[in-house]
């Protein structure tokens, strides 16, 4: 007979004649296999990245945390793993956490093998641009790399790339116009915005045509959503907690992303639809053409392979998203970095003035043809890439095991990344010296 403590403690649900119990029972069993295997699995991992960079010298690390709490200080970063790289002069692992790491490569001799062997690009460093910019020739590889960039080749001609360039003055003139108003204010300014807008203002019109006047109409919603977004994803990298997927999902920065990348997508995809639309009318896409210069999308919507195949809307839209990131963030970086190196350096500021004023003679805007000739401009322009690249490095994934000039082998399936400042690599206390030295022999020209 059934007690009434019994009776009482019967689940509900008692009459569909399941026992809750047992269901409990076999959920807590399932989940704590899981939680070992995942654990397991960890372990065997973290033996594995041990084994394979044991072979190369090491900041000492710690278990848990590996590197990572000795690069949380915004802006000491580089500088720290300048100082590794001194240390550690061909290549040093770095620990993201127990589980992940990478080779840091900081010899070019070490970079000469990784790069002759065409490796993917690594997901992880490009795997917080994917949900904004999707999978455009700056994150895929193997033959959709190949494709599209048979496809997109003909963007570079300098037929299409000549029309550029009075676009790109127009869009440096209005950032000038807009500083000589700020410098009547006598105050400082930070000028990477200002270059970014520019620079943006410039890959739009040129690339596809856009007139945003983002330099002055800072109210336009696209032109937040890319520069909310260019923000967030550097943001995210130097957060390690916000590398999980999940915790930045979570997050209100990582809302912002997912709401700056509807409205940059919607916008992208309005832009692409209406030039469809413009280009399915024979006489309209005469008129268009004759009017306007053939510019980037214009081929990307006309591209086709030997089979006759183009891209499809989702790579159309991939490339029109990573063009316009990587065609302003990192020119943007570049071109304010170079500047920070004239005010540093007015010895160099004024040689370029007067190379760029004896071009220019009459004239007040740059033409294409003038370009090859600004020696002294392209070589401060060079050891400025060289002591700040807006691209600090280049990831591969490895797709078979690799054997450096020493013998030391690092196996398949591991991250190695290349650091595109050589610094380390010349005699001490030369590193960070501002010279054109280095360039004039193969400029032809003494300075
Ligand atoms: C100072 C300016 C720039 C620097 C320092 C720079 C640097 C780089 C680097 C280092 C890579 C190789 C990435 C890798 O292999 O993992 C790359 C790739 C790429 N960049 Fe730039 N870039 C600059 C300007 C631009 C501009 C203006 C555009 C577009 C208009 C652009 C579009 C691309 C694209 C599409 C790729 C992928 C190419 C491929 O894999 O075929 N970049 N850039």
């Amino acid at each position: 007979m059934t007690s009434v403590l019994e009776t009482g403690l019967k689940p509900a649900w008692s009459w569909l004649g399941v026992d809750i119990y047992r269901i409990f029972h076999l959920a807590a069993v399932f989940g704590l296999t899981c939680v070992l295997l995942k654990v397991i699995q960890l372990y065997q991992r973290r033996q594995e990245l041990i084994k394979a960079f044991s072979r190369f010298p090491s900041h000492p690390t710690h278990w848990l945390y590996g590197h990572v709490h000795e690069l949380l200080q915004e802006g000491e970063v580089l500088n720290k793993v300048e100082r590794w790289s001194q240390k550690y002069p061909y290549a040093f692992p770095l620990w993201f956490g127990s589980f992940s790491a990478f080779l840091n490569i900081t010899h070019p001799d070490y970079a000469k093998v990784l790069f002759a062997r065409g490796d993917p690009k690594d997901n992880v460093t490009y795997r917080h641009i994917v949900p904004w910019i999707g999978k455009g020739l700056l994150v895929l590889h193997g033959p959709k790399w190949y494709q599209h960039r048979k496809l997109l080749t003909p963007g570079f001609h300098y037929d299409v790339l000549k029309p550029y360039v009075p676009l790109i003055a127009d869009s440096t003139k209005v950032m000038l116009d807009k500083w000589e108003q700020l410098i009547a204010q006598e105050k400082s300014v930070e000028l990477f915005e200002h270059v970014s807008l520019m620079t943006l203002d410039s890959i739009m019109k040129c690339a596809f045509s856009y007139q945003s006047n983002c330099q002055t109409d800072r109210e336009n919603s696209y032109i937040q959503a890319v520069f909310d977004l260019s923000y967030l994803v550097h943001h995210r990298l130097r957060i390690f907690p916000y590398h999980n997927d999940l915790v930045y999902w979570l997050s209100p920065h990582g809302f912002q992303f997912r709401k700056a990348c509807q409205l940059a997508h919607h916008h992208t995809d309005t832009v692409i639809r209406e030039r469809k639309e413009s280009l399915k009318d024979e006489r309209e896409r005469e008129k268009v053409q004759k009017k306007r210069h053939l510019d980037f999308l214009d081929i990307l919507l006309h591209a086709k392979d030997e089979n006759g195949a183009g891209l499809s809307d989702e790579d159309v839209r991939a490339e029109v998203d990573t063009f316009m990131f990587e065609g302003h963030d990192t020119t943007a970086s570049g071109i304010s970095w170079l500047l920070y190196c004239m005010a540093l350096y007015p010895e160099h500021q004024q040689r370029c003035r007067e190379e760029i004023k004896e071009i220019l003679g009459d004239r007040n805007t740059i033409q294409w043809d003038d370009l090859g000739k600004m020696t002294y401009s392209s070589m401060c322009i060079k050891e400025s890439l060289r002591l700040y690249p807006p691209v600090p490095g280049v990831s591969r994934q490895l797709s078979k095991s690799i054997t450096f000039h020493d013998g030391r082998t690092l196996p398949e399936e591991e991250h190695a990344t290349s650091r595109a400042s050589s610094k380390h690599t010349m005699r001490k206390g030369e590193e960070n010296i501002f010279t054109l030295q280095r360039y004039e022999m193969t400029a032809g020209k003494k300075t």
